[in-house]
C-alpha cells in the first residue's frame, strides 16, 4: 500500500489499523487453546508512532481490556525494541547494552534493570533505517529500502564507491552519509541515470548498495564500540527493524566475539506484537496496570 509513495503515508496507515486490528487480534487469539481466557494481560504501544496509528491500537486495547477484565499496561515502542532481546534468550537479564536501529532510532542505550534505561549515544539526524530507505530511493529499489539494499548489495563490490564513516562522541549521523551518495549519483551525469534519477547499470546499483551498507555498518559498529568502552557492559543486543541486516548481524558478532551478544531472529528486529508483549509483561510485574484513558505519545522516547 505505502509502496508506490516510497514511503508511510500516515493517514493510509491509519485506516488500514483500523481494518486490520480486530481481524488481527481475532487471529493471535486462535493460536491459543482456549482463546481469550488464555490471556492473562494486554500491552499496546503507546508511541512513539504515527499519531492515528497508535490512538487505532490504544482505542481497541482499551475497549477490550475492559470487556474482557483484564489488566492493561501502556508500552513504549522502543522498550519493546529492547526487550525484543529477552524473546530471543530467555536467560538474557539486565544489565545489557542495546543498539537500537529502526526507521526512526539510531541510539545506545543500556538497559541497567527492569523499567531503568540510560541512553549512551543518540539519533542525530537520519537514522540508520531511514538512510536505507532513502538510499534505497535513489538507487531506484523498492520499499522498504533495507531488505532491498541488502539484496542488491550482496551482488556489488564495496570498494568502487568510497564512501565516508561520520564518526562522532555521542551520537550517531547518517546523513553525511546519505549525501555522500547523493553525489556520487549525481557525478555520474544525466545519461547514467534513468527517469527517475536512479543509475541505469545494475552493477553500479549494487556496487553504490554494498559501498552504503558497509559505510554504514561501520559506523554502527564503532558507535557500538564506543558504548561499550564508556558503559563497561558484558552483554550487547542488536535489535530493531536494521537488526535484520544480515552485514550488520556478521560484523557486529565478529567484532565482539568474546562478548555475550544477542541479536534476534528476524521476525523479531522488525515491529512486532510479541516485543510488545515481552516490555508489558515486565512493566506489568513491576508498576501494575496503568489507569484506563491514559495518552498516546507520539514523540515518546522512553526505552524499558
Ligand atoms: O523497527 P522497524 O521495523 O520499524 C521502526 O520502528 O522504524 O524498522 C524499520 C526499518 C526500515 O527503515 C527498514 O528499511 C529497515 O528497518 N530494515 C532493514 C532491513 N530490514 C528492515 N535495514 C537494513 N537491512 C535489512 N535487512
Ligand atoms: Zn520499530
Amino acid at each position: 500500500m505505502h509502496a508506490r509513495y516510497g514511503g508511510v503515508v500516515p493517514e493510509l496507515a491509519a485506516r488500514a489499523h483500523l481494518d486490520a486490528i480486530a481481524p488481527t487480534v481475532d487471529q493471535a487469539l486462535q493460536a491459543l487453546p482456549r482463546g481469550w481466557d488464555d490471556v492473562d494481560a494486554m500491552a499496546v504501544t503507546r508511541g512513539p508512532g504515527l499519531i492515528g496509528s497508535l490512538l487505532v491500537g490504544t482505542s481497541y486495547a482499551q475497549a477490550a481490556a475492559l470487556a474482557r477484565g483484564l489488566p492493561l499496561v501502556a508500552v513504549s515502542h522502543l522498550a519493546g525494541h529492547v526487550y525484543s532481546a529477552m524473546l530471543a534468550d530467555a536467560s538474557l537479564q539486565p544489565p545489557y547494552l542495546a543498539l537500537v536501529v529502526s526507521g526512526g532510532h539510531t541510539d545506545c542505550v543500556v538497559l541497567r534493570d527492569h523499567g531503568e534505561a540510560v541512553a549512551l549515544a543518540a539519533t542525530r539526524d537520519d537514522a540508520v533505517g531511514e538512510a536505507f530507505d532513502k538510499v534505497a530511493r535513489m538507487l531506484g529499489l523498492a520499499y522498504p529500502g533495507g531488505p532491498a539494499v541488502q539484496r542488491a548489495a550482496e551482488r556489488g563490490d564495496a570498494r568502487r564507491f568510497p564512501l565516508p564513516r561520520t564518526r562522532l562522541e555521542d551520537s550517531f549521523s547518517f546523513s553525511g552519509l546519505k549525501t555522500a551518495v547523493r553525489y556520487v549519483v549525481r557525478d555520474l551525469g544525466a545519461a547514467q541515470l534513468d527517469e527517475r534519477g536512479a543509475p541505469r547499470d545494475a552493477q553500479v546499483v549494487a556496487d553504490l548498495a554494498a559501498a552504503f551498507q558497509s559505510a554504514a555498518v561501520d559506523q554502527l559498529v564503532s558507535g557500538l564500540e564506543q558504548a561499550l568502552e564508556r558503559s563497561g557492559a558484558e552483554r550487547i543486543a542488536v535489535v530493531g527493524g536494521v537488526a535484520a541486516n544480515s552485514a550488520l548481524r556478521d560484523a557486529v558478532r565478529e567484532r565482539f566475539a568474546g562478548l555475550r551478544v544477542v541479536i534476534p531472529p528476524l521476525a523479531y528486529c522488525t515491529d512486532n506484537a510479541a516485543m510488545i508483549a515481552m516490555a508489558g509483561w515486565h512493566r506489568l510485574q513491576r508498576g501494575g496496570p496503568d489507569a484506563p484513558g491514559f495518552e498516546v505519545d507520539p514523540g515518546l522516547a522512553e526505552f524499558a
